[in-house]
């Protein structure tokens, strides 16, 4: 299987370690080698953490558009409509896309499910919703024998490392923030995760996928950990509490409601022992009741472990298109006409 990974920062890099540490099994669930025979990169001559072997390198993308031997392609490039043109391109081809790209996807994957579907190309984003936790999984597949009516977790692995140095170690927040960059956990533009963009983004993917509902950005509500403050912190934990930014997002059958804030949990609230990059995901089934999710939100290879499953999915399921991935697919009954609301 040829592969094509456009994007060579932290995430591409932990995709070839992942294969590489992982190569002999990974063959043996494919039943074939997978082969790196493209990169896209912005800039050729930079010098990168990654063995990337044999593979073409290039800045070309018309190239790889070009390029008759590719199989697949993963998306760790970000970006928005360039980005979403490029994949669009793809999928048109029969290629099938991986894309950890939760900004774009955020507002586009409808666009794209469609177009997926359309030519019988699998679309899958494992990894654009907390990191190396399997969550669109266990929804599309652990838990689809539920009604989900609420959705609600730790999305953003920089915030809740801030806000876990600030309370756990007395750190201020520009000396977390400046480490939570430096270990690779931050948006190049940190401004989306501070204010809270990221984690929007996330709980509308999520919302999506759970409620099989197309769902708006605009109607998301957010507010960021910018402004706070160490004494905030500390004020909250002497009366028992935690700050964690939390994404939340609910269905009566009939509307979404999501919402993005920072809040103030007891001490023994499940999601107050979610520390530093980790991420948790709660979701509430009608038949399965409370669920939750715990694992690395982000990070190379914890995120590269999800990009590389979809990869292995992917490969496992060549030639049938994943349903599903469009909100139309899904059927959903009223709130008021199940066990568990
Ligand atoms: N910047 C993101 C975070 C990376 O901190 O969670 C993973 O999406």
């Amino acid at each position: 299987m040829n592969l094509a990974i456009l994007g060579m920062g932290t995430v591409g890099c932990g995709i070839m370690e992942v294969l590489s540490m992982n190569r002999e099994k990974i063959t043996g669930l494919i039943g074939e080698e997978i082969t790196v025979s493209h990169v896209f990169v912005s800039n050729v001559d930079k010098k990168r953490d990654a063995d990337l072997g044999g593979a073409i390198v290039t800045d070309d993308i018309n190239s790889l558009l070009d390029s008759d031997g590719i199989d697949a392609v993963i998306e760790v490039m970000g970006g928005m409509e360039t980005t979403r043109d490029v994949l669009i391109q793809f999928l048109e081809k029969g290629i099938h896309v991986i894309s950890a790209n939760k900004d774009m996807l955020a507002k586009y994957i409808d666009e794209l499910a469609l177009v997926a579907e359309e030519n019988d190309a699998n679309l899958l984003y494992e990894a654009s919703i907390a990191g190396g936790i399997p969550i669109v999984n266990a929804i599309e597949h652990g838990l689809n024998a539920n009604q989900i009516h609420k959705v609600m977790g730790i999305l953003n692995g920089t915030t809740n490392y801030i806000l876990s140095k600030m309370t756990k170690d007395g750190w201020d927040y520009a000396r977390a923030l400046d480490e939570a960059k430096e270990k690779g956990y931050a948006e190049a533009d940190p401004t989306n995760d501070v204010d809270g963009f990221d984690a929007q983004r996330k709980i509308v993917l999520l919302s999506r996928l759970a409620y099989g509902r197309k769902v708006d950005i605009d109607e998301v509500p957010v507010t960021g950990i910018r402004n706070v403050e160490l004494k905030d912190i500390s004020n909250a934990g002497d009366a028992g509490l935690k700050m964690k930014l939390v994404g939340k997002s609910e269905f009566d059958g009939e509307n979404v409601s999501m919402e993005v804030a920072p809040v103030l949990l007891p001490d023994e609230h499940q999601l107050a022992s979610v520390e530093y990059e980790k991420n948790a995901v709660y979701v509430m089934g009608n038949a399965v009741g409370e669920t939750m999710f715990y694992g690395p939100g982000a990070g190379g290879p914890e995120t590269a472990s999800a990009v590389v499953s979809d990869l292995i999915n992917c490969a496992r399921s060549r030639g049938a298109a994943r349903t599903g991935t469009r909100p139309e697919a899904a059927a959903h009954v009223k709130a008021s006409d199940t066990a568990y609301s």
